[in-house]
């Protein structure tokens, strides 16, 4: 399956993905990656991995929709299938929605529905939760909404800061997305009505990190 990826900075996770598709099982090959700011480090990522690359700053743009039409035609240039956000921090409108509509996912560094938006960790710590982690999900227009792929857990401590609890969900994040993206890039998993279906439970499911 031809993957593009979206993303507005450090690439970690494109760099998950990257290093799983390596491996030639794998069932998503990664063919072009798409930065809305430019000179991130995501770019040089993808550069160093030979994966085409390209900057579409939306600053550059009058409105969402010339901003949009510009990643479909590059997306549509490198025959994209499914579309990864990884980082990408821009809102998308319910047009570009609809146009990827169940082959689209994001990832959010927390166990949605819970704790969407910006500042999550710190929002965490703020309300005594004793255990967070990651999500990947379908992308509906809403932020950091649509259905569930896969989720990992992971302890929040009793003295953590905001950076050490970023971090651990992080690590867990690295894991989670290599093996969502396989589960829907190998149609393992799909949307059935508004739900995803067809999560193979056992182990090695992230719901078991
Ligand atoms: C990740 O923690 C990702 O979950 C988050 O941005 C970070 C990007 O890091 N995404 C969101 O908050 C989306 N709502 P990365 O650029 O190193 O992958």
């Amino acid at each position: 399956m031809r993957v593009g990826v979206l993303i507005s900075g450090r690439g970690s996770n494109l760099q998950a993905l990257i290093d799983a598709a390596k491996d030639p099982d794998y069932p998503a090959e990664l063919v072009l990656v798409i930065s809305n700011v430019p000179d991130v480090q995501g770019l040089d990522r993808a550069e160093e991995a030979g994966i085409p690359t390209c900057t579409i700053d939306h600053k550059n743009f009058p409105s969402r929709e010339a901003f949009e039409a510009a990643l479909n035609d590059a997306l549509d240039g490198a025959s994209v299938e499914l579309l990864c956000n990884a980082g990408f921090m821009r809102l998308l409108t319910e047009s570009f929605v609809s146009r990827w509509l169940n082959r689209h996912l994001n990832i959010h560094p927390s166990l949605l529905p819970a704790f969407k938006g910006l500042d999550t960790h710190a929002r965490v710590l703020d309300a005594g939760a004793r255990i967070s982690g990651c999500t990947v999900h379908f992308v509906r227009a809403a932020m950091d909404d649509g259905p569930i792929v896969a989720q990992a857990a992971v302890p929040v401590l009793p003295d953590d800061t905001e950076e050490d609890l970023a971090a651990r969900v992080l690590a867990a994040e690295h894991r989670l997305y290599p093996h969502a993206l396989r589960l829907v890039a190998s149609g393992q998993v799909s949307v059935d009505g508004e739900r995803s279906a067809g999560m193979p439970q056992g182990p090695g499911d992230p719901a078991l990190f």
